[in-house]
């Protein structure tokens, strides 16, 4: 099976076998048939933060569980989503709803099973402010268990499966809380700037749409995996020297003390926005985004990204870490 495709990235890929169940039980069917024909299972949301190997042996599973319903609580709603419906799409059916919570998570690619691994966030919003619960299914045996967002040990950018469960679960539902009365959260960037006054959370997201289609290229246009690499975390010593010689670097305090850094700003920093390696390139709007021009493969992406990691280490000596997933 090809799934060239089914990557944003379009690294070349193929699988030994695919399937994509539309209910739970035709999942745990599938699962059952890996287990008995002994192949190895390998999730696969919709592409969008994952570096494919050229080939995948075993079974990879994408999960197509498409239902979502809403259940009124009054002043707030809660959102039963199944794994396969595609986040924007959920996005703007709430919006146009009226309600309250993921505006700010508007044109995020993906399937929202993959939402809670990388604790999907933007513009001052993470998926971890509204999620309530994670039902998944235990691919030994097929057996469904639920996670409140506690126990999903949510980070920036991290989860409980990327550690703890991964390669144990298929994420199959979400449960989030949504709000029926206004809670705009728009101090990131220039969105408050962007909108008038008392806007709606439809006004939000096209808004967040707006500013992520002038920088983020368009995975359908070009193809792309979002951030390449995550925020680095440093010191604050370390900060305090760079702030010295960079006053104009963007820095983000955190609780524990540590500073969190623009990985964006270094690299375009280092002069690489719009470099080209071979088949990748740095985006030339947003430097944080690796892009594919076609004809590449994983390898030549890896090689472009370390070189790209060498030099801002070279440079400002901190340390970039690969966002998407190498499976
Ligand atoms: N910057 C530059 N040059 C660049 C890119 C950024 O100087 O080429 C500067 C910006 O001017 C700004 C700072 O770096 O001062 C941060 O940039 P921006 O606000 O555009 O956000 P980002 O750090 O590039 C992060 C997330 C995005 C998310 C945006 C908005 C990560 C790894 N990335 O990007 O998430 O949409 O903030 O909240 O945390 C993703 O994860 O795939 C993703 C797109």
């Amino acid at each position: 099976v090809d799934l060239s495709l089914a990557n944003t990235l379009q690294l070349p890929a193929r699988a030994a076998y695919f399937c994509a169940p539309a209910t739970l039980n035709s999942l745990q069917d599938c699962l059952r048939q890996a287990h008995q024909e002994a192949l190895a299972i390998q999730l696969l949301g919709g592409g969008s933060n994952v570096l494919l190997p050229e080939y995948l042996e075993g079974l990879v599973v994408h999960p197509a569980l498409k239902q979502w319903w809403l259940e009124d609580q009054g002043d707030t709603l809660l959102a039963h989503v199944g794994a396969g419906v595609n986040w924007h799409s959920l996005v703007m059916a709430t919006v146009e709803k009226g309600l309250w919570g993921i505006e700010n998570l508007a044109l995020i690619p993906g399937d929202c099973g993959a939402a809670p691994v990388q604790n999907i966030g933007a513009y001052g919003v993470e998926l971890a402010d509204v999620l309530e619960a994670v039902q998944v299914m235990h691919l030994a045996d097929g057996h469904l268990a639920w996670l409140t967002a506690k126990e999903c040990a949510f980070g920036y950018r991290e989860s409980i499966f990327k550690a703890e469960l991964l390669g144990k679960v298929v994420i199959t539902r979400l449960v989030l809380r949504l709000k029926r009365h206004a809670a705009p959260v728009l101090g990131y960037g220039d969105l408050a700037q962007r909108l008038g006054e008392n806007p709606s959370s439809l006004d939000v997201a096209d808004a967040v749409c707006q500013v992520r289609s002038e920088k983020l290229p368009d995975p359908a246009q070009l193809a792309n995996a979002g951030s390449f690499f995550k925020k680095p975390l440093v010191s604050a010593e370390q900060a305090k020297t760079l702030l010295e010689a960079y006053p104009a670097m963007p820095h983000f305090a955190q609780q524990n003390g540590t500073v969190k850094l623009a990985a964006g700003w270094l690299i375009d920093q280092c002069g690489l926005k719009g470099a080209r390696f071979g088949a990748f390139g740095v985006h030339h709007r947003q430097a944080l985004v690796l892009v594919h021009f076609g004809g590449g493969n994983r390898p030549e992406l890896l090689a472009a990204a370390e070189q790209i990691a060498a030099e801002v280490k070279a440079r400002f000596g901190v340390l970039l870490e690969i966002e998407p997933r190498l499976l």
